[in-house]
């Protein structure tokens, strides 16, 4: 596309991704399929990357992140960001409404909202142009995050409408359930420290550097209070809707209460409501709904005269502890569990609650039988967060972390600074294991889908694989009539896995087509601690190769761009494990992805159409350079000998059984000097 085209493309493309965003996060209402948009965006990234000069602040382009902030600038707020005062009774709620009938002699109309529970951030927009986002800081000043809010798809970029030509908007950016517990799901599987709850995820995300990540994490916003000099709105609740119409995402549930029992009458409903919202909220808040009024009333130094917060109480209850279950996960952190007395709490049944870990245990001071209170707060489990020691009996036993693993025995170790106790034991505790296959098959990581539902359990439990390189000796004759029977859980009527023939042809299928998972996947796959899906890029990235990776120094490490010690750490002491060097060796042999998938250009054809094994060692490249060098002139490498093998580019130290094979199907072998010559590295 000429520079001419691709303007005139660029705003087009600018309208209707806008336009589609709209439909999408503020009207819930989409008019095109998830994969028409991502084609959409993704021709105006490929357009603005051609013509840098073609792109403009607003484009949507900026959802998807890539700036890097070193450290966000301080901000002065033009209007102060106060809090509000907090109520948690209705009295305290009747009290404030007094309050106001009095100083404006008359029954004001309020408006009710949620309180939205994460972080509040203030948007500047300036002829319809969000120009900047602050944190609120200490009140007075805050942070920059502009980059990292622009990633908010909900947070227009550009508004629609009637708009004023500047005004600030002030709202909540918080973490929705279901995005919480997928981030905390993948940092688990990770080996990252969870966050507690959806509000300090939020919090941790918008001040990361990396606002490409910050996309990934799929926050949301509500907002909810518009601010500005002469803006032609008589109320708070007229100046939301017209927000709305210019495209800002402002919640229904807001309600125009014209007495005070209309606004009893909304903390109860959402007292139970609450716990059905697919985010959190800590109460709800009651502001007197006309401007003049709100002036009239004005500030305290610290919050308005004409709001007011009502705070729900964390639901609590008490029960008994029955006993404490410690788990063990795939990192090895040992996580101790209360079984409770099942007992109601917030509309669920609590049978378990976390414990975290033995400082924890050791603060509540637990013992068997004990009468604990369990509450339901920000978090998604429930905690116990105190011991009814009027209850305790005399004999009643102490609760202690245990000093050895509960499934392998092997000793505990805990890191100062950590709360966590590990066990050290990784490659021979059974849930450890078990665990690693599981992240080797997941989606993100090697996608073996069929190993999925509980096969690889069964797999495992019969002893067929140890680790991930097992996989691909694993065989028809190996697996078939493997069965397994899961009796009935809550929830769950009892079930049986079979490998029948269909199954067991999935699974080898889907092993095989495994093998072309790009490196970076592959890498990510192997579990190594702290080594996420973004980290496992960045090294794939910057190595080109595991054999490259694994012959890093802790400074070559480092000077990847965000990786620090901690990570650098890990990999030295992964890769200086003889174990975890032979099983790649064996997934190498089996023909998955250890090097990064070209992007340059063919260097040649002459390959082009032969397979190639690849066996030994070689002087002036390592195995991955060999595979590229192939694969860049065109040919194709394959796992094993077979007929249809073309060449085997037979190096020093080629196994005896392979050479033995080659010879038998009488395929052709070449050294390393006549591969030079072939792809024309050498001249004759
Ligand atoms: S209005 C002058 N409305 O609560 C303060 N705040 O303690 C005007 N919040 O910092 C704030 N939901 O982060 C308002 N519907 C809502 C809210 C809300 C949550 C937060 C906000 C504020 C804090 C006040």
């Amino acid at each position: 596309m000429t520079r001419e085209e691709a303007g005139p493309r660029i705003a087009k493309l600018i309208e209707e991704i806008n336009e589609h965003n709209f439909r999408y996060y503020s009207q819930a209402a989409p008019s095109v399929s998830d994969y028409e948009f991502d084609m959409l965006l993704e021709e105006l990234i490929r357009l603005e990357k051609e013509y840098p000069d073609l792109a403009v602040p607003d484009s949507p382009s900026q959802r998807v992140g890539g700036t890097i902030t070193k450290s966000f600038e301080t901000v002065r707020h033009r209007y102060p960001m106060l809090s509000l005062a907090n109520s948690y009774s209705e009295a305290e709620i009747s009290e404030f409404h007094n309050r106001i009938v009095k100083s404006l002699e008359r029954e004001p109309v309020y408006v009710c909202e949620l309180k939205y529970d994460g972080l509040a951030i203030s948007l500047h927009y300036e002829n319809g142009l969000l120009t900047r986002a602050v944190t609120r800081g200490d009140g007075t000043q805050g942070d920059d995050v502009t980059a990292n809010v622009k990633t908010i798809r909900s947070i227009p970029l550009r508004l629609t409408g009637d708009f004023p030509v500047y005004f600030e908007i002030r709202g909540e950016i918080y973490y929705p359930h279901e995005s919480f517990l997928i981030l905390n799901a993948e940092r688990e599987q990770e080996g990252l420290p969870l966050f507690a709850n959806p509000r300090n995820a939020a919090a941790g995300t918008i001040k990361l550097q990396d606002s490409a990540e910050v996309a990934r994490r799929k926050l949301d916003c509500w907002l909810y209070y518009l601010m500005g000099e002469n803006l032609p709105f008589e109320s708070h609740y007229d100046s939301l809707k017209a927000a709305k119409e210019w495209g800002f995402r402002i919640s229904n549930n807001i309600a125009i209460c014209h007495n005070i029992n209309e606004v009893f009458e909304f903390i109860h409903d959402w007292e139970h409501g609450r716990h059905n919202l697919p985010f959190d909220i800590d109460g709800i808040v009651i502001k007197v709904n006309r401007f003049d009024q709100q002036q009239l009333l004005g500030f305290t130094a610290k919050s308005p005269r004409w709001a007011i917060a009502y705070k729900y109480k964390a639901e609590e209850a008490v029960t008994r502890l029955l006993s404490v279950d410690f788990q063990v996960g795939r990192t090895g952190a040992v996580s101790p569990v209360a079984n409770l007395e099942p007992v109601l709490l917030a509309g669920t049944t609590v049978k378990r609650a976390t414990l975290h870990n033995e400082d924890i245990i050791k603060k509540l001071d637990l013992h068997i039988d004990d009468m604990v209170v369990v509450e339901k707060g920000g978090e998604i489990i429930p905690k116990i967060t105190s011991v009814k020691h009027e209850f305790r009996k005399s004999d009643s036993k102490a609760i202690n972390f245990l000093s050895s693993c509960p499934e392998c025995n092997t000793p505990l170790e805990r890191t100062e600074g950590e709360a966590a106790w590990y066990c050290p034991n990784s490659d021979g505790c059974p849930p450890q294991i078990k665990g690693k296959l599981e992240h080797f098959i997941s989606r993100k990581a090697m996608n073996v889908e069929s190993l999925g539902e509980g096969r690889i359990e069964i797999i495992f439990d019969q002893g067929l694989v140890k680790d991930a390189a097992d996989l691909y000796d694993l065989t028809f004759e190996k697996l078939i009539g493997l069965e397994k029977m899961y009796p009935a859980t809550e929830g769950m009527k009892e079930r049986k896995i079979s490998f029948r023939e269909k199954t067991v042809d999935n699974i080898l299928n889907s092993l095989e087509q495994s093998k072309s998972t790009p490196f970076p996947r592959v890498l990510f796959a192997l579990g190594i601690r702290y080594v996420g899906e973004t980290v496992a890029k960045k090294l794939a990235e910057a190595f080109g190769s595991i054999d490259r990776l694994m012959e890093a120094s802790r400074e070559q490490l480092i000077e990847v761009h965000e990786i620090g010690d901690r990570i650098a750490d890990s990999l030295l002491s992964y890769f200086s494990d003889e174990s975890h060097r032979h099983m790649i060796h064996r997934l190498q042999q089996s023909g998955l992805q250890f090097v990064m998938e070209q992007t340059t250009e063919k260097l040649s054809n002459v390959l082009e159409g032969k397979s190639f094994v690849i066996s030994g060692v070689f002087t002036a490249f390592t195995r991955d350079e060999a595979k590229t060098l192939i694969e860049q002139h065109g040919g194709r490498i394959v796992g094993s000998i077979s007929a249809k093998t073309d060449f085997i580019l037979a190096g020093d130290q080629m196994g005896p059984s392979k050479k033995e094979k080659a010879e038998k199907l009488n395929i052709r072998m070449i050294d390393e000097q006549t591969f030079r010559l072939m792809i024309g590295l050498e001249n004759n």
